[in-house]
């Protein structure tokens, strides 16, 4: 029995090894732009935060978040909460759903969140979050993933007392997000707690922040001892970055390649909400939020990296796109400049450039 418990740790720690995952994102991981990632490579995609309490309630609003689309192996669900046995049955439901592996977040920064005790809460109270992970554990056979942050603020960074706590208590992995609850991302990802904690237990530590290029990719995996990487804003930017940080090299897609990604992500989304009147309000809906992130795409250099160090380039804006009027419509902040791009993704005779 012990034996087999064993072999279940083992098998579970190898899936999280050597992986460059989508983290997971409310919103921003909606089915459509997952399946993107994964043709791109993301090894790992997971769901939209669940609240437990209300997935176990049967509320509606969570069950389109449990879905998967069959490209998405291996998919987790994430899940959010205070109370160990809700957070148990709620991991059981996601797995009833088709999840591989299921991932708690101790990460939400949210007031309204963390006012409940749910997210980043746990992190002032470790004998809480052990008691959820270790209900979770008794609960699902699944790979399971502890999604952390630093600490709760500056002045307590107790991520390394947390991670060992959560393995012994019975997590897989780690995935830790290098920035404390009160600094939201005013500051860069700390990757010196990140690879504190990846050395400090014996369970892979996937590092999460500010992964934007090849270059932070390859400085964080030589400098520090992660098993993986996880990419939020760098995937919502540029949902190409998982083939360069496979290949290990940059893809600066031309103006024509970037419309063709466009075209891809208008296929997956009108096929996920329908091309109908009611889907293309949808679809639009999303449309406009993406850009938000999409128009931040710039083809930087490694001179552009260098001369950021130590800083990231992820957290500063630059000084905008060259002077091809394509370019600078596809870097354009406002909001006429996205509906433009829109119109022309809508007129599907429309050349693009
Ligand atoms: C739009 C958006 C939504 C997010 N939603 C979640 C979420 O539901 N669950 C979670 O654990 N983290 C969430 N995060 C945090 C990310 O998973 C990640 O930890 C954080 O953005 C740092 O990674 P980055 O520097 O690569 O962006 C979200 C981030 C963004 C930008």
């Amino acid at each position: 029995m012990a034996s087999l418990h064993r072999l279940r740790r083992i098998a579970a720690c190898d899936f999280f090894r050597g992986v460059i995952a989508l983290a997971p994102m409310a919103m921003g991981g909606n089915l459509p732009y997952r399946r993107l990632c994964k043709e791109f490579g993301a090894d790992l995609t997971c769901s939209e935060m669940i609240l437990a309490h209300k997935l176990v309630k049967g509320s509606r609003r969570e069950l389109p978040l449990l879905r998967k689309h069959s490209t998405e192996t291996p998919f987790g669900i994430q899940i959010a909460g205070s109370k160990p046995p809700i957070m148990a049955e709620a991991a059981r439901q996601a797995v009833e759903n088709g999840a591989d592996y299921v991932d708690l977040n101790f990460g939400c920064p949210i007031d309204v969140m963390v006012r409940k005790g749910i997210g980043a809460a746990a992190l002032k109270r470790p004998g809480r979050l052990v008691a959820m992970i270790e209900a979770v554990r008794e609960a699902v056979d699944v790979p399971l993933l502890v999604k952390i942050r630093t600490g709760w603020s500056e002045d307590k960074i107790n991520a390394v007392d947390i991670a060992v706590k959560a393995a012994a208590a019975g997590a897989d992995a780690l995935s830790v997000h290098g920035r404390t609850r009160e600094q939201r991302y005013r500051r860069d990802a700390d990757w010196v707690v990140i690879d504190e904690v990846a050395r400090s237990v014996d369970i892979p530590v996937l590092g999460n922040g500010d992964i934007l290029t090849v270059w932070d990719h390859q400085k964080r995996r030589a400098e520090t001892a992660v098993a993986g990487v996880v990419a939020a804003r760098g995937a919502l930017i540029k949902p190409w970055i998982f083939r360069e940080l496979k290949d290990g090299e940059p893809w600066h897609p031309t103006v024509a390649e970037r419309w063709g990604v466009l075209r891809r992500w208008f296929e997956l989304a009108t096929e996920h909400f329908g091309d109908d009147e009611q889907g293309l309000e949808r679809v639009e809906r999303f449309f406009l939020w993406h850009q938000g992130f999409w128009h931040r795409y710039r083809p930087h250099t490694h001179q552009d990296w260098l001369a950021a160090q130590p800083g990231s380039l992820i957290q500063h804006r630059d000084d905008g796109p060259g002077d091809d009027p394509e370019e600078r419509l596809l870097a354009g902040a406002d909001e006429a400049d996205h509906r433009l791009i829109w119109a022309r993704l809508l007129d599907r005779d429309h050349p693009g450039v």
